[in-house]
């Protein structure tokens, strides 16, 4: 549809103050159907006739608004009366705040000053067939509303005792109509309601409220006051060390709301922002609190659920349950990094290293698909570079396995979801990212020596400290590694659609860039010259070394030394145990998957974590917040453990031979800590579901669901030799190991053999 209407604003600056637009009409005939088409620069909310139009929240979303923004459609037949009052009033949102890419951006005073408007139109069908357009023009007027400030980073000040006097006309002005589109990820919707566990006084004296979970949203607080008294609440995650409240890691972000209450019993919530928290601060408050005052709500991105997982190991269900908190937190309109210090920007490496993880838990497809989208229009005018943040918001740089993101997350798309349109789509995006990085690379390595974030937060750089961000192993290495693996991507992307040039162009390109790793990073009889745990755990996971044994040796010896304990960083931890397990070391995965100390996920849970840390040691064991310039609590690029759990824990394993999950893998492995796992996945092709139990040390029962028109090749761990007839008996014929399974439920217990005494390397 094309916009007949007129972008409007205010006809002067509010000083920060939301306006109200409003538009009055009649409507007299009988109607059939009435349909309002809306969008914004910055974010609205819309009323008819007093009521609420739909339920988004945060609309019309984020996307790289210079170049395209989304509207949405709302069917508002049932709310139209005879006489209509349309208001929408409207917040600076991610259109307007300070977004921090904005810093050094020439643009930057430029963009925070652009005006912020809304266009929209109301289409009325009548019973008789005439229609009619009410359109945003000339004859709407605005006022101020009782919201008197609201951004993302800092929050919201609402006045309930305000009432708009003034109405004055709005201005048209000149905005682009090219850029819009229709909405198409999921909307942004309140989805949970998270009550407050308590309310308590802290050594400080401090009135605090906990809502027991980390979320992103708002609070919703009911109070009996008084017109006038003043409410001013604060947002924080975490307690620090001495359980007083902290928000030192928002950074500059204020993350507060302040209301000022009207007469008698009043519930509010934000309107226009939001915030990642799970105390609050009652700086000020009439009287003293009770927890049934609060209401935690949770906003996130309207997505299927597809994925679960349960275990015998409650601290391992804590975590399971904290990482699908990281993504619902996160996947707000835009994969994001944090929910609450001054970024919660589309970084493009964590999305792209949890993205596996994602399509596992939720059906993420259109999701992800839009920010593709947006990645490509990004890429289009910055000659094919893949900026660290999709939208930009003014950034312009580019590092590899963030970048990478270009060509990684449209090929999971298509081997989760099935789809080559993901490809089609995509394609000239992932090409244009590889011939970007072929261009800076010129005949002398220069894409090595940009800056790269590396194996940002590993734990192995010698120059220790709170602030530490990088990693150990050479940032060199693994920018030409992902550029060969990037190259690899593309080249199998243009085999699926059949362009077969191309195909040839890239996969020649990333052998080439493979040996150009390999000649420099290897003796030649295969020793990996980085020793960290990363580099070892890249060179098997690529078979870049000839002696595969020697590096698996090197490996073992390197978790020697560090105790069996992890080191890894944004680009190691992905690989960790799916690379582990494939490489006969599960019991090690294992190991570090259910360490409780420093550094490992259940330590963070032991710690009470409620969502997953930015760093390994986010917090000191007695509490102690470590450092305060990089350190969220809320970032679920570690989350991405769970994609192994699905493959090797609970044991549904997608293959990149079957692409949209008509055949898995069930691949489960067992480890004593654990009596039983359990997990099911409603893929593209349909609900796969596993569990395994162990009665005692020496029986397990595996029962497995086939959806329909489906099949599934079971690679059962430790069958005794002497059960293997029963077992095929249960569940066919045996190939080399595998058992060929037809739609339907299984059900099979049979005896084990080979358990081994923890050591670092397992049987099978
Ligand atoms: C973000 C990360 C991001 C990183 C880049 C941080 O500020 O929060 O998660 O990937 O910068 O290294």
């Amino acid at each position: 549809m094309e916009f007949q209407a007129k972008w409007i604003r205010t006809s002067e600056e509010t000083g920060g103050v939301c306006p109200v637009f409003r538009k009055g009409w009649k409507t007299e005939r009988k109607v059939e159907r009435a349909t309002l088409y809306l969008t914004a620069l910055g974010v609205y909310e819309a009323h008819l006739n007093g009521k609420r139009v739909g339920k988004y929240v945060l609309a019309p979303g984020w996307t790289a608004y210079d170049k395209r923004l989304q509207y949405q459609e709302y069917d508002i037949t049932d709310l139209l009366r005879e006489e209509n009052e349309l208001t929408v009033t409207l917040g600076k949102g991610w259109f307007r705040s300070p977004m921090p890419g904005w810093e050094d951006a020439p643009d930057k005073l430029q963009r925070m000053d652009r005006p912020g408007g809304i266009l929209g139109e109301v289409h009325i069908v009548y019973m008789d067939g005439s229609e009619e357009v009410i359109g945003t023009d000339q004859s709407w007027t605005w006022g101020e509303s009782g919201i008197r400030f609201s951004e993302i980073y800092d929050g919201e000040f609402c006045d309930d005792t305000f009432v708009t006097k003034e109405w004055n006309t709005v201005k048209e002005f000149a905005w682009s109509k090219e850029i819009l589109i229709p909405q198409e990820g999921e909307e942004i919707r309140e989805q949970e309601v998270v009550t407050a566990k308590s309310v308590f006084r802290t050594p400080a004296g401090e009135m605090v409220v906990d809502f027991g979970q980390e979320i992103t949203g708002y609070v919703e607080f009911t109070v009996d006051a008084h017109a006038g008294d003043r409410i001013h609440i604060l947002h924080g995650e975490v307690l620090d060390a001495e359980r007083n409240f902290y928000n030192a890691n928002y950074r500059s972000a204020k993350a507060e709301i302040t209301y000022i209450c009207s007469e008698g019993t009043q519930t509010w919530h934000p309107a226009l922002t939001f915030f990642g928290f799970r105390y609050l601060l009652l700086d000020e408050f009439p009287g003293e609190a009770t927890p049934e005052q609060f209401r935690g709500i949770a906003v996130y991105s309207d997505i299927r659920r597809t994925g679960e997982i349960q275990t015998s190991d409650p601290a391992l269900n804590q975590l399971i349950s904290n990482i699908f908190w990281g993504q619902r937190d996160n996947f707000l309109d835009v994969p994001t990094d944090c929910p609450q210090r001054d970024e919660r920007m589309g970084w493009t490496g964590d999305a792209q290293v949890f993205s596996p993880t994602a399509m596992y838990l939720e059906d993420t497809y259109a999701f992800y698909a839009k920010y593709l989208y947006d990645m490509a229009k990004e890429q289009s005018v910055l000659g094919g570079k893949v900026p660290y943040v999709v939208p930009s918001c003014g950034v312009e740089d580019a590092a590899c396995v963030w970048g990478d993101a270009a060509c990684i997350i449209p090929w999971n798309l298509y081997l989760f979801y099935g789809d080559k349109s993901i490809l089609e789509d995509q394609f000239v995006s992932m090409k244009s990212w590889v011939d970007y990085i072929t261009k800076v690379d010129g005949d002398n390595h220069g894409w090595r020596y940009i800056f790269h974030f590396g194996d940002w937060l590993a734990l192995d750089n010698p120059v220790q400290g709170a602030e530490q961000v990088m990693g150990a192993t050479d940032e060199e290495f693994i920018a030409n590694l992902y550029y060969a693996i990037s190259a690899g991507i593309v080249a199998k992307a243009a085999g699926v659609l059949g362009y077969r040039e191309e195909q040839e162009k890239y996969q020649k390109l990333s052998e080439e860039q493979f040996a150009v790793v390999q000649e420099e990073y290897y003796s030649a009889t295969g020793r990996c010259c980085i020793k960290t745990q990363t580099a070892l755990l890249l060179t098997l996971k690529y078979h870049l070394s000839k002696n595969e044994e020697l590096t698996k040796r090197q490996l073992l010896k390197l978790f020697e030394q560090s105790n069996h304990k992890l080191k890894t960083g944004f680009v190691g931890t992905p690989l960790l145990n799916n690379v582990l397990t494939d490489n006969g070391m599960n019991d090690l995965a294992y190991e570090l998957l259910l360490n409780e100390e420093f550094p490992g996920w259940l330590y963070e849970v032991k710690l009470g974590a409620t969502t997953v840390w930015e760093r390994w040691n986010s917090l000191l064991t007695d509490g102690t917040i470590s450092g305060i310039s990089m350190n969220s609590m809320n970032h679920y690029a570690y989350g991405s453990i769970q994609e192994w759990m699905f493959r090797h824990v609970a044991g549904i394993n997608t293959m990149e031979s079957h692409p949209g999950a008509r055949t898995v893998q069930f691949a489960p492995t067992l480890n004593w800590d654990l009596r039983y796992a359990e997990a099911k996945y409603d893929s593209a092709s349909g609900m796969y579901s596993i569990r395994w139990e162990l009665s005692d040390k020496e029986h397990v029962t595996i029962t497995m669901d086939v959806p329909f028109d489906c099949t599934a090749e079971a690679v059962l761990p430790m069958v005794a030799k002497s059960e293997k007839e029963a077992v095929a008996e249960v569940l066919g014929s045996e190939e080399n190991g595998r058992y060929l399974l037809e739609p339907g439920h299984y059900e099979v217990s049979y005896q084990l053999s080979g358990w081994k005494e923890k050591t670092a390397v397992c049987v099978e």
